[in-house]
């Protein structure tokens, strides 16, 4: 019963009776997508530059989006704990070599021979960067922020979210 309990108060019905979803989820699902479109953009790097441009736009958007809202929302919470101040301040330090390389590459024309070693470096950036978050950074923000917390960060930062990717679009 208690394991029932907890998994529905992960994902719950807002106000408004839409599906809404706790920070940590929210998260996560964006890793998933940025992952996703590493994986797309991979093979085109070589084949066509115009689709990989194209990923290349979904991508940035997708990770300064994501960025934006863990430095607004998310980060200054976990500052003000013992347990997540060091952990928050290193994920500061690794959005910013994240944005410059992001920055790097918007700039290099995509056949510059450099490019798919820039788009490499990034990645593996990235891919550390999110398995701190979610090897040991979710687990502490579980201990130091309650559930109701963790569920009305997720609200603020998914609508933020929406109106920064409208911006960009
Ligand atoms: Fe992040």
């Amino acid at each position: 019963m208690f394991a029932l309990h907890r998994a529905r108060t992960l994902i719950h019905l807002s106000d408004q009776g839409e599906l809404a979803m706790d920070v940590i989820s929210l998260l996560k699902a964006d890793h998933k997508k940025v992952k996703d479109l590493f994986e797309k953009l991979e093979p085109t790097t070589e084949r066509g530059i115009k689709t990989g441009t194209e990923f290349f736009r979904t991508l940035k958007e997708a990770l300064d989006a994501h960025a934006y809202i863990e430095e607004t929302y998310f980060y200054p919470v976990l500052e003000k704990s013992k347990a997540t101040h060091d952990i928050a301040l290193e994920a500061v330090e690794e959005h910013a070599i994240v944005k410059e390389l992001l920055a790097e590459l918007d700039e290099l024309p995509k056949d510059d021979e450099s490019w798919g070693a820039k788009l490499k470096v990034l990645k593996e950036n990235v891919e550390h960067h999110v398995e701190e978050e979610e090897g040991e950074m979710f687990k502490k923000a579980r201990q130091v922020l309650s559930d109701d917390e963790l569920e009305s960060l997720g609200a603020r930062m998914e609508k933020a979210k929406e109106s920064q990717l409208k911006q960009a679009a």
